[in-house]
């Protein structure tokens, strides 16, 4: 430890003065915690490192390791890896060994906590790969989808087409919709106008660069033109969406047909639209801002013509990452009596619980210890219980930890290091 520090405490523990000893132990405590990082890999990119913070407060003052999808970094002359106080840096990243969740422990002589999971993610875009794409013949007043098929990646994308070339881009329109999920062009019923070249863009939001795909010829067919038909819908959302709290929430909807359908948006069973949403905006895609309980439902969208009318469903479902509402208080207790922890969050599905006794996982046992409904029970307490304990509450959607101290003292009302 740093003598400056050091010298810091005992300075301040002789104010406290007969409150407390100078040596008396303090729990760790985090103060930092490491947060998930989207690392953006560019080919020009040299400098691939990146950092995950964590730093604790306690006394004697907390050492640190950490775990890599719960397996320990070994700290090796010469790696990758570099610690300096409670940080860790990584260098020369690459996706095949550092992508995954990391996680700080810090331990004194009163126990180990672990902190919340960080992920690392590396947000890439590769190139196409094909070359050549085949011409798609199509008659005159037929509807056509145009493949984009991005190439590999990490990271969220938007797509946009090149028609003949740059920079004239397809415009959106009741005829024409480019789906910001699969990056697919859907011309609602094709004119001769349309016949030329179309490329497809895709754009990396996070490493904020972009790639071609190969041009496909659009062609007319002289075998005749395309009568009007019903519509037909293509793009459409998928049967049950979860949509966490606060979040924006996009549906896709468009269908082929002649003439070209106009589309339109419902409430099933009469509920009405979220004053937030402008349905009279909303075409193709129906877009729900600040995702809340009563937003949840089914939706449905509808695509009209002259000729007929097609309809699809989907059901928004609400979910929530845990939240806590009840955390566990450091607690002193003797030697053979027992304690109660209560540990309670909020969270949708409902969240399940378990504990972890210096940063490794509790297992009950038997007239010992148990876990009901996420409160922790130690019964007939012996020096070896004491520790750092974590409650951590969790569902699919997320994961929070919590810690407290147990200390157990003699009967006398001594305490025992
Ligand atoms: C960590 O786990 C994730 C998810 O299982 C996996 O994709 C990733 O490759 C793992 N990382 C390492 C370094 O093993
Ligand atoms: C489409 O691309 C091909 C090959 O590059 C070219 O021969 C053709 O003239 C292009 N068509 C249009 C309408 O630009």
């Amino acid at each position: 430890m740093k003598m400056g520090l050091l010298w810091k405490l005992l300075v301040l523990q002789s104010f406290i003065g007969c409150l407390a000893e100078s040596t008396t132990p303090l729990r760790p405590v985090f103060v930092k915690q490491p947060g998930s990082i989207v690392f953006p890999m560019h080919s020009t990119e040299t400098r691939r490192e990146v950092t995950f913070s964590c730093e604790a407060q306690g006394y004697p003052p907390p050492s640190y390791r950490w775990r890599l999808n719960d397996s320990f970094i070994a700290p090796r002359l010469g790696s990758r890896y570099s610690f300096s106080g409670g940080n860790l840096q990584i260098s020369h990243l690459n996706k095949e060994e550092d992508v995954g969740i990391y996680q700080c422990l810090a331990s004194n002589s009163l126990g180990t906590i672990l902190s919340r999971e960080a992920s690392l993610h590396i947000a890439y875009l590769d190139n196409f790969k094909t070359q050549k794409r085949s011409p798609v013949r199509v008659r005159d007043g037929q509807g056509v989808v145009l493949l984009c098929g991005p190439p590999a990646h990490m990271g969220d994308l938007t797509f946009s087409w090149i028609f003949n070339a740059y920079p004239t881009f397809v415009k959106q329109d009741t005829r024409r919709f480019v789906s910001q999920k699969t990056g697919n062009l859907y011309i609602a019923k094709v004119e001769p106008s349309d016949v030329g070249n179309y490329t497809c863009v895709v754009t990396n939001t996070v490493t904020k660069s972009s790639v071609q795909g190969p041009p496909t010829p659009l062609v007319l067919r002289s075998d005749g033109i395309m009568g009007e038909y019903e519509p037909k819908i293509e793009v459409q959302f998928p049967e049950v969406i979860s949509v966490a709290k606060g979040q924006t929430v996009k549906l896709e909807c468009f269908a082929l047909g002649n003439p070209a359908p106009s589309i339109s948006w419902k409430r099933v069973e009469g509920v009405p639209f979220p004053r937030k949403v402008d349905v009279n905006k909303a075409s193709g895609v129906l877009e729900i801002p600040y995702f809340q309980p009563e937003d949840a439902g089914v939706y449905e969208c509808v695509a009209e013509n002259a000729r007929g009318k097609n309809a699809v469903k989907g059901k928004l479902a609400y979910y929530a990452p845990p939240q806590l509402t009840e955390k566990p208080q450091d607690l002193q207790r003797p030697i053979d009596e027992s304690v109660v922890w209560e540990c309670k969050a909020s969270a949708k599905p409902k969240p399940s619980y378990r504990w972890l006794k210096n940063g490794e996982p509790l297992e009950p046992m038997e007239n010992k210890l148990q876990v009901v409904n996420g409160a922790l029970t130690i019964s007939s307490l012996t020096l070896m219980d004491a520790g750092m304990y974590q409650c951590v509450a969790e569902n699919r959607h997320g994961r929070v930890f919590t810690n407290a101290e147990l200390r157990v003292i003699g009967k006398t009302g001594f305490f025992l290091p």
